[in-house]
Order: C-alpha cells, then structure tokens, then sequence
C-alpha cells in the first residue's frame, strides 16, 4: 500500500507517522508513505497558495492551479510506476463536510494500492479542483480542525493496521472492537487480584467455548450500554435464531399436555 498525502506541511505528517508501528511497516516495506508540498507546485511569484472567496467571506480559500498540478504530478508519477493503464487512483479530500470515517471504510480503503490523500487549510479548497480530482470526501469526525492533516493520519493508520504484515499478531486486527461491528470486552493481565478485584473465574478455567461466550455477551453487554446505535445495528444484522427443535427420537413416548 502506498500513502501519498497532498499537503502544505509534510513534515508534520512524516514525522507523525514516522514512529511506532506504522514506521515499522514503513521500514518493512509493507506500506510507503510520501507527502508532497503543495505549495511547490504554486506559479505564484510570492509561493502563495490561497486568496481571497468570490463573494465575500471570512478567511481565505486555497487555488485551483497548485492544488491541480500537484495532483497531476503525483497521479503521473503512480502511472509511471505501475507503467500499464490502471484504476485511477482514489483521491481521499478530508474534510468535516465528508462521510463520517469508520472501520468498514479502513477495510475497503486497505483493498487500495495506492491512495491519494488531500489536506485543506485556510477555509478550504476552490470547488472547482475539487470536482475535478476529488472521487471521496471523508471526515473523522462532527468537529472543526485547522487542517487536514491530522484526519489524514488519523485515517492512515487506521488502514495501515489493516494491510498484511503490519501488525505482528494477526490476531488483534480480527477480535478487537468495531471488527465485528462490537465493542471488544474486556480483558486482563497478572495479577489474578488486583486492588481486590478479581479476574473473572471463566478466565480462569481454561475452558474455551465458556470462555467465547463469556466475551461475546460482555461485548453485546458493552455495545449496547455505550454505543446503543451499534448495538442496534449489529442486532439487525445477527437477529437472534430461535431455539431449534430438538428431533425426536424414535423411542421417545409422544407426551401430549392435555
Ligand atoms: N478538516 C477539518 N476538520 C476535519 C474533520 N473533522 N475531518 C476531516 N477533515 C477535517
């Protein structure tokens, strides 16, 4: 998976997500992740990139021309290297007017070999780029930030973590919340007794099948105390099965209750 970002502070973005586990998978070679300077690309004398809105209005409003070539460039630049007609790549504008980012969206943006991120300052963006090289338009969240950078990385990550050979344990990426559409349970480590409180005995009992269905109600449990309209969903989806009919076997006495 290659990251590209479209920014005017790459080095706040590198250096975010140059640490830890992602710049793990970075170093690996699971993911690339490149941010190119907008700004670079201006034909202002000046190196300006934003200007007044039509109209009026507080703020100013970043161009059309360095928001386009930049693209143009990169786009150009992931032809080269797949060197045959290709997918055009998905351009992700973060933005608070987009569709509220989830886990189902980091699945399906993992599926990507390469994704383009674009991150908005100032007040905005001109519409007029936009509509030409825009194809999702994600938020994280019903809240302002200064800029998109941060919901870029936000949204990195969480694909990244989702990309084969990023974590270390397969595992953890199956069994944790929102995976399955629940909250995870909860979970303990050493000690057994902590502040007088005591790990749950099915922990404990080595007993696996009491064990997945101890965790599977503390999910439903905890889902739907904290997060009702995930429960509900996940309740529409997984709509309980009735209790099947044992079959009679043939020696069994036909008991009627009348
Ligand atoms: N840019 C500013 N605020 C944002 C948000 N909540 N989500 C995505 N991009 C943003």
């Amino acid at each position: 998976m290659h990251f590209h970002i479209m920014t005017l502070f790459p080095e706040m973005v590198l250096e975010g997500l140059r640490t830890s586990i992602i710049g793990r998978a970075e170093e690996k070679g699971c993911i690339s992740i490149d941010a190119v300077n907008i700004r670079d690309y201006t034909l202002d004398r000046h190196k300006k990139v934003d200007d007044y809105t039509y109209g009026g209005g507080a703020g100013m409003l970043m161009q059309a021309q360095p928001v386009y070539d930049c693209w143009k460039a990169l786009d150009e630049k992931i032809a080269a290297r797949k060197d045959m007609e290709h997918d055009r790549t998905r351009v992700i504008y973060v933005t608070p007017q987009g569709k509220v980012f989830n886990q189902k969206m980091a699945a399906d943006l993992a599926g990507e070999e390469d994704l383009i991120f674009l991150c908005g300052h100032y007040e905005g963006i001109d519409e007029r780029v936009l509509e030409e090289i825009v194809t999702d338009y994600i938020s994280i969240g019903d809240y302002v930030l200064t800029g998109g950078e941060l919901p870029a990385m936000v949204m990195i990550d969480a694909v990244s973590r989702l990309v084969p050979g990023v974590l270390s344990n397969d595992e953890s990426a199956q069994t944790e919340s929102h995976s399955n559409g629940l909250l995870e349970y909860p979970q303990y480590s050493r000690p057994e007794v902590w502040h007088e409180k005591k790990v749950p005995d099915v922990l404990l009992s080595g007993h696996h099948a009491n064990i997945e269905k101890w965790r599977l109600e503390q999910s439903l449990n905890r889902t739907r105390e904290r997060r009702p309209e995930l429960y509900d969903e996940y309740m529409r989806e997984h709509p309980p099965q009735p209790a099947k009919k044992r079959k009679k076997r043939h020696h069994e006495p036909n008991i009627t209750s009348d």
